[in-house]
């Protein structure tokens, strides 16, 4: 497959069969995406990679704390509601994940379980927590190599088969990611990447996504054959 195929075959894995990763084969993805850009080359971004007894602590907390409505937080600014076109693109995704997942719109009962899949990291065998070093903040030049990195990480996976999904809602719940990930007080929790086999029987992983045209979002100046 050559790179702009690959690029539009991948999608996010939100269901995983439950062989374990190896410790060897998380570092061979995280070797390669590595190679990600970031500002002056400073590499400002760290990662925890967390799996078995410790990963399943994080579920169980996370459930434990949205179920009794421990309020849900983020160690870094951010805007909770999208607007316009960018809220009618979170809705077209949710709207074919609810289909495929044959989620109504009104069973609360499985809504929740949905959330609570979020917060339980997808059942994945292994979860990736990238943080940074506190002293960075505001740390928008941060938040971005977090992204090359993030990007970076989810195709190097997607090369050797194994499937990621970029979480925010698995760090919605910091403290307790924090306690059982080991993070340091110093760090900021940014994200957290699901990984593990894709399990092609559970429906969300059918969803393809869509993107907008870029017309909708690309400008052009000076070019000969605008
Ligand atoms: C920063 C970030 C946070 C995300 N958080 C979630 C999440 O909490 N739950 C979820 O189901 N998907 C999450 N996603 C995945 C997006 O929903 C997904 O990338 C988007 O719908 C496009 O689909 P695709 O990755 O299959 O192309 C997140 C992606 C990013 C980049």
């Amino acid at each position: 497959m050559d790179f702009s195929e690959y690029c539009r075959a991948r999608k996010s894995i939100r269901g995983f069969t439950k062989e374990p990763l190896p410790m060897s084969l998380v570092d061979k993805i995280i070797d390669t995406a590595k190679w990600a850009p970031s500002s002056y080359n400073s590499q400002t971004w760290k990662i925890h990679a967390v799996a078995g007894e410790a990963l399943d602590k994080i579920r169980e907390g996370n459930t434990r704390n949205t179920m009794a409505g421990v309020p849900v937080k983020r160690e870094f600014a951010y805007i909770e509601e999208y607007q316009d076109v960018h809220r009618r693109n979170q809705i077209d995704v949710a709207v074919q994940l609810f289909e495929m997942m044959g989620i109504e719109r009104d069973d609360k009962a499985k809504r929740m379980d949905w959330m609570l899949r979020g917060f339980k990291q997808f059942d994945a065998p292994v979860s990736l927590v990238l943080t940074y070093d506190k002293y960075l903040e505001p740390a928008a030049m941060t938040h971005f190599a977090c992204g090359s990195l993030a990007y970076g990480i989810v195709l190097a996976a997607w090369e050797l088969g194994v499937g990621c999904i970029i979480n925010g809602q698995g760090i919605q719940q910091p403290d307790v990611v924090r306690e059982h990930a080991k993070i340091p007080e110093d760090e900021v929790i940014m994200i957290t990447i699901a990984m593990g086999y894709p399990d092609y029987d559970f429906p969300a992983n059918n969803v393809k996504s869509r993107r907008v045209e870029n017309a909708d979002f690309v400008s052009y100046v000076g070019f000969d054959d605008e």
